[in-house]
């Protein structure tokens, strides 16, 4: 047999592990902490190419196996801010609460809304999060604001199914300032009817002049309880209505190049269209963009009636009128273009399936 590359890597009590991806990881000894998830001997995960967890072991002294390509970083403290830590117990007093997390770019939105999903789960049942960063979503795929509900503790976000969607269609709200706004508000009202003891909204980093305006409109609109930004320096927003709570973004935050941040999107558009076939679709049932000449690989939103479905690639013209669209969704009646391009995802699909 043939023995895989595998490191064992040693947590000292009250350090941490940086661990960045692609591979496997088992815990073979103690008691590790990955953003409010208590995992012990026996539990295992991926850690996915492009993402830093950082793995805490706050008593004991813990061992963790990695299998497949890594980078790791020992720190010799709580990756978590003790700040992010106390917001638990706010939260603890305000349960029902709708929570907007801003911040820019690679500040620990993500992260946070993480930790503060898994962490809240000690003390509630379920809990509604909303994605609507389009260009780095998690929940749902790049150009849609997706919702989810959450009643177990996670290590990865992507491995959250939404439960309902919305489609944006650009990789920044700022080509759609008032639309993403309604559809962020759209998507946590259908998470309203469940019920949920909390709601957690997590943002796009566009956060220049016009940026903050959106971000103001949208707190406007959606009337949160609670206003988290992650900022170094001076707030970008004032306290108003909601209770506005700054952080500090976490110290060990791992920057992402351009490059990573669209093989991320890659791979989080591959996990909507598994299983997806060639469809043939009438051209009177598909809603072009205006400005842009449709290319082979092109990202469209899938809708039956006035619901989105999922996902569809654009594969090409078949003949006069009519289009091929490649989607795992059997039932619509409109496919929506945007200039979203994933070309590479198109081609690993026709491979799998063989067709033209
Ligand atoms: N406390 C932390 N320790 C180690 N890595 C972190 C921490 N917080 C975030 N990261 C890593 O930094 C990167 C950026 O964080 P992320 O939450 O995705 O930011 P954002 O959503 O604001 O773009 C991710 O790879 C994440 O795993
Ligand atoms: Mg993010």
């Amino acid at each position: 047999m043939v023995e895989k590359k595998s490191v064992k890597l040693y947590i000292n009590p009250g350090n941490s592990l940086l661990l960045s991806g692609r591979g496997r990881t088992e815990v073979r000894q103690g008691q590790v902490e990955i953003l409010g998830a208590i995992l012990s001997k026996g539990a295992s995960f991926k850690v996915r190419l492009g993402r830093q967890i950082p793995i805490f072991s706050p008593e004991f002294k813990s061992i963790i196996i990695g299998e497949g390509f890594f980078k790791w970083v020992f720190v010799r403290e709580d990756p978590i801010p003790s700040s992010w830590r106390a917001v638990i117990d706010e939260l603890l007093v305000k349960p029902n609460s709708t929570i907007v997390i801003i911040g820019q770019t690679d500040s620990g939105k993500s992260t946070l809304s993480q930790f503060l999903s898994n962490s809240v789960l000690n003390f509630s049942k379920v809990v509604g999060l909303v994605d609507a960063d389009v260009g780095q979503s998690d929940l749902g795929p790049p150009g849609f604001i997706s919702a989810s509900l959450v009643r177990r503790k996670v290590i990865d976000l992507r491995n959250i199914k939404p439960i309902t969607m919305e489609f944006v269609g650009a990789l920044s709200p700022s080509r759609a300032f008032e639309e993403s706004i309604d559809k962020v508000k759209r998507v946590k009202e259908s998470l309203l009817l469940y019920n949920p003891d909390y709601i957690i909204i997590n943002t796009d980093g566009w956060l220049d002049n016009e940026g903050v305006a959106h971000k103001k409109k949208l707190i406007e609109k959606i009337k949160p309880d609670i206003v988290i930004e992650l900022c170094q320096g001076e707030s970008l927003i004032k306290e108003g209505s909601y209770k506005l709570i700054t952080l500090n973004p976490p110290s060990h935050v791992m920057k992402r190049t351009q490059v990573m941040r669209r093989l991320s999107r890659l791979a989080n558009i591959v996990r909507f269209l598994k299983g997806a076939e060639a469809k043939v679709v009438k051209r009177d049932e598909i809603l072009f963009l205006e400005d842009h000449e449709p290319r082979v690989g092109d990202v469209a939103a899938v809708y039956e009636n006035d619901i989105v479905r999922g996902i569809a690639l654009y594969g090409g013209e078949l003949e006069e009128r009519k289009e091929i669209f490649y989607t795992r969704v059997n039932s619509f009646t409109k496919i929506v273009m945007s200039d979203i391009n994933a070309r590479e995802i198109l081609d690993l699909i026709k491979g799998k399936t063989g067709s033209a």
